[in-house]
């Protein structure tokens, strides 16, 4: 099977973050370190995890002047993150930007973060952009795959449009993903594990599922199998 599972750790501090990647060793294929851990902690942490052999998707959502974001980028190549996130809608300058400051390095891999999920069309109204929140993403994701990105960050609903959009190949990472029966926490357009692999997705990205459940293990186990069964069928 291709699509790989990524747990969300969306936790304060090292300490709690270290125990959940200690429980996940074997169960899941990728840590996503995002803005709350990377200000607690810093790159020290990340290349703990990636020096002990961890995929990481830093999260960093980067958006800014095509300069800056350049050499942020740059800074990020010796981390030896797998996956790293900017906004799309930063504009193709800026992800061409991106793309320069990975330099010749294979990795990270560039994601443009598309629509995020918090935003219906009554905000994305007030802040000037058109469309549905799929139409959006859809431009963007191709914006993202004109200037030098390698995937997108979108939901499974979307996924198998950016790919026919895009290329087979470009990347699509969702989250919003809910085991059958699970609680949808605030995230409003959910969707299973086996759907989000029938749908083409690559990268899974599941936090409070695993998170919050007693034995995080199995739950990661569980969403494993789930992927596995879909993948054979699809
Ligand atoms: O707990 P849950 O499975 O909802 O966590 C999903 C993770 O994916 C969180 O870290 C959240 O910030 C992130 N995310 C998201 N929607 C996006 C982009 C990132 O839920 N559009």
């Amino acid at each position: 099977m291709s699509s790989r599972l990524v747990v969300a750790l969306d936790v304060p501090d090292a300490a709690s973050a270290r125990v959940a990647a200690a429980g996940l060793h074997g169960h899941a294929d990728v840590l996503k370190i995002g803005l709350e851990l990377f200000a607690a902690e810093g790159p020290t942490l990340v290349r703990e995890f990636t020096d002990a052999g961890w995929g990481v998707f830093l999260d960093l959502k980067l958006h800014d002047i095509p300069a800056t974001v350049e050499r942020a980028v740059s800074r990020t190549v010796d981390l030896g993150v797998e996956l790293l996130t900017l906004h799309a809608s930063g504009g193709p300058a800026m992800l061409a930007g991106a793309a320069t400051g990975r330099g010749d390095s294979e990795f990270p891999r560039l994601l443009g973060v598309t629509v995020l999920t918090s935003m219906d069309a009554a905000q994305m109204q007030a802040v000037g952009l058109e469309g549905s929140p799929a139409v959006a993403a859809e431009r963007l994701a191709r914006v993202a795959h004109e200037n030098g990105c390698d995937g997108v960050v979108a939901s499974v609903h979307e996924a198998a449009a950016i790919k026919a959009a895009t290329s087979r190949n470009f990347l699509v990472v969702t989250p919003g993903i809910r085991p059958a029966g699970s609680a949808h926490d605030d995230q409003a357009r959910v969707a299973t594990p086996a759907l989000a692999v029938s749908s083409g997705a690559d990268y899974l990205v599941v936090g409070r599922p695993i998170m919050r459940a007693t034995d995080p293990a199995a739950a990661a186990d569980a969403i494993r199998r789930e992927m596995e069964a879909a993948f054979v069928d699809g």
